[in-house]
């Protein structure tokens, strides 16, 4: 960090951040992408100049600056960042800046600067933290403390980032139960474009990520910044262009009316607000993929081969036939194998049970043992679905405590799949879910939970304090996670709502891996794993080989499909393999048997996706990070208007190294269309990594739906 004449400059992977402390009303990020080099003194201090702007008629007499808190007093005169009042008082704070920290960690790379500011009429102070990590991913986190006598109601508190005035297209996703993060684009004009959660959880339709960029900016060029929310409730992601040439980023905790009341003392820390930028959506992404890599509870072990038992069976818990689908688990080569929804008490279908987490006697008259036993003695780890945070109204426990549930007040919220929240930030809640679920884990040998959380929080309020308690319940929920693997240090958890309704690097802090999405269509999943993938790396994203026929659109495909999709991420399979014969066996046990030849690679190296002219077809692909080696997956998705389709070039390759091109599909795949053999699978083809990004080779013919895996390898 260099820091004159008021100015900060941090630096970290590339990434330059330039700060000016002197901006009026509060401080102001004046660069933020590119590396500017070493900055000597005047050069630091002519660059804040050189941001000011001149004042124009109409305007005001000091013209407004987009700061990292823009306030009505600096004349900001759109979305403030900090709204909130004592009864109405106090409404428009106007802040001073107290002190600036910076540190230097001993890796010269990292940087961060703390700066307190403070409103001594108001009675406020808010503390602004900034963090360009090893991987140049920009943390913004603020905290406001109440410094007065009297409450402080928050009512918004947003962490903003400028981007670059080329910035006029904006990416976000959307979705819906099974198609979750589904790209949307707009233009960036002037105006707000706003993406709020009120479901209580980010919930399906959430943006996972807020991209701004370049007209027509892909995943292999041009200029993009993005923001993404570390946290699993309420949300508040926008982007906003104004008259005056600012373009902004802004994300934040959306709180209720009364949530958030700070007491004399108090204080609010927003959730870690997360800003990468690069040349395509590859290099975004990248930085949050070794940020989140390098955190220290990132899963070190290679992830486990997992066998679900949801669409093998769904609630048909019978003993015999579970224990043959964990014996063809373990023939394929399954690591552990997850006992999904239908253990516990009342649970015949998904109408009642929720909240009695006790194994169901009439199911289960020997307990989970027999289960348990018999997949641990095939060598496979045993994993248990849960769904802690919620109650059915036909349960022993809603019955006994109706006041646990989240509820306005007067009438109880509507039900979502014939269930209702439970209340984590009452303590008598918060200890019967602990002791229930830490009892299950001490009485066997659960190595796994899915944690399943199935339907979106409305007028989510605590009995106890008649208030609205997203935001307690989201932090209790951390709580008690923590407090789980705190207890049982080696026990992973999937983080799961209604498939990827909860997906966000605030659970994922707290978590294993999420589960991506209910649909396993391998079509939908191209979509819905490479959007999730901007944020979260494959590791951490569970991607299933479903049955041949798909239980969420109907549709049929291969294997080679199937498996290929689901390949780099946090593989398993949820079928009913029970029932395949050998031969068949044998081809699922040969694709799990890919998998472990390659999740070193998938899970430790650069997720890459190429922009090919033809929007039929999707290539993508994994490249280590010294680049020896890359597995891609070449997909006909549609027909082609080309015929053959022409050639496909490869992203992220050592331009100067020679590379062995093979196709690699570990069983045989259905034959394509094409009339002859493809000339460089005949003869095995050496090309230079520049050769192969800029006239690539033939595609494959293929029909719709099939895909090729193409193996990479330097010489
Ligand atoms: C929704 C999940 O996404 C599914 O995988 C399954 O666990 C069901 N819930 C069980 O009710």
């Amino acid at each position: 960090m260099q820091s004159r004449n008021g100015n900060i400059h941090l630096r970290s992977a590339g990434t330059s951040v330039v700060i000016d402390l002197a901006a009026p009303g509060f401080p102001a990020i004046i660069h933020w992408g590119e590396d500017l080099g070493e900055l000597s003194e005047s050069q630091l201090s002519d660059i804040s100049i050189a941001a000011r702007p001149q004042r124009v008629s109409g305007g005001l007499d000091n013209p407004s600056r987009l700061t990292l808190v823009p306030l009505e007093s600096a004349g900001w005169q759109n979305e403030p960042g900090l709204v909130g009042s004592r009864s109405g008082q106090d409404f428009s704070p106007s802040f001073g800046l107290a002190e600036a920290q910076g540190s230097t960690a001993e890796d010269v790379n990292t940087a961060s600067v703390r700066l307190r500011s403070v409103d001594e009429h108001a009675q406020l102070e808010l503390q602004t933290t900034l963090t360009l990590d090893d991987a140049g991913l920009l943390h913004q986190q603020h905290t406001l403390t109440n410094i007065g006598t009297t409450d402080y109601e928050l009512q918004q508190l947003l962490a903003t980032f400028p981007v670059p005035q080329s910035a006029r297209e904006l990416l976000d996703t959307t979705g819906r139960h099974l198609r979750e993060r589904s790209p949307q684009r707009h233009g960036f004009t002037t105006g707000r474009h706003v993406r709020d959660s009120r479901r209580g959880r980010p919930g399906a339709d959430s943006t996972l990520f807020l991209a701004a960029g370049t007209p027509g900016f892909g995943f292999e060029q041009g200029l993009v910044h993005a923001v993404h929310l570390a946290w699993s409730g309420n949300q508040r992601v926008a982007a906003e262009r104004t008259v005056a040439a600012h373009g902004l980023l802004q994300a934040g905790e959306l709180l209720a009316p009364g949530e958030l009341i700070l007491g004399p003392g108090d204080r609010y820390t927003t959730p870690d607000a997360m800003g990468s930028w690069g040349d395509g959506l590859t290099a975004v992404s990248a930085r949050f993929h070794e940020s989140v890599r390098a955190r220290p509870n990132h899963p070190a072990s290679s992830r486990p081969v997992t066998l679900n038992t949801w669409e093998a069976v769904y609630f048909d818990h019978d003993l015999e036939r579970l224990t043959r689908l964990a014996d063809a688990g373990a023939r394929v080569g399954v690591e552990r194998f997850v006992l999904d929804d239908g253990w516990f008490r009342g649970r015949r279908d998904d109408t009642a049970g929720l909240g009695d987490w006790f194994v169901d006697d009439d199911m289960w008259p020997r307990g989970l043992t027999p289960i348990v036993d018999h997949v641990t003695a095939l060598g496979m780890q045993f994993g248990l679905w849960v769904e802690p945070e919620m109650v059915n109204a036909d349960s022993e426990l809603a019955r006994a405590h109706p006041d646990w549930i989240l509820q306005a007040g007067g009438h109880l919220p509507l039900e979502g799949r014939q269930q209702q929240v439970l209340d984590l930030s009452n303590g008598a809640v918060y200890e019967y879910l602990l002791e229930r679920l830490d009892a299950l884990l001490r009485a066997y040998d659960i190595a796994y939970l899915k944690w399943d959380h199935n339907r979106d929080l409305l007028e989510a309020g605590s009995s106890a304090t008649a208030r609205a308690a997203v935001h307690n319940n989201v932090l209790a929920l951390y709580r008690l996670l923590d407090e789980l693997k705190a207890r049982h240090p080696e026990l992973e958890i999937e983080s799961c709502a209604s498939g990827g309704a909860r997906v966000d690097l605030g659970i994922l802090s707290h978590t294993d891996r999420i589960w991506t999405s209910d649909c396993i269509d391998p079509i939908e999943r191209l979509t819905i794993q490479k959007y999730t993938n901007i944020v979260v790396p494959y590791e951490l994203m569970g991607a299933h080989i479903g049955g041949p026929w798909s239980h969420s659109t109907g549709r049929r495909h291969e294997l080679a499909l199937r498996a290929g999709v689901a390949l780099p991420g946090h593989f398993g399979i949820e079928w009913d393999i029970s029932r395949l014969d050998d031969a068949e066996l044998d081809e699922l046990a040969a694709w799990v048997d890919a998998h472990k030849r390659i999740r070193e690679l998938s899970h430790r190296g650069r997720a890459v996706y190429a922009d090919l002219p033809d929007e039929s077809a999707d290539l993508r692909g994994v490249v280590s990070h010294d680049r020896e080696q890359a597995l891609f997956a070449y997909t006909q998705v549609t027909t082609s208007t080309s015929y053959p389709p022409g050639a496909i070039t490869f992203p992220a390759l050592d331009d100067d190294r020679v590379y062995r091109v093979s196709l690699a599909s570990p069983t045989t795949p259905l034959e394509g269309p094409g009339q002859s053999p493809l000339a460089w699978t005949e003869h095995p083809v050496h090309l230079t990594g520049r050769a192969l990004r800029t006239m690539g080779i033939q595609a494959p013919v293929l029909f719709p739906e099939q895909l090729r895996l193409i193996d990479i390898v330097a010489i």
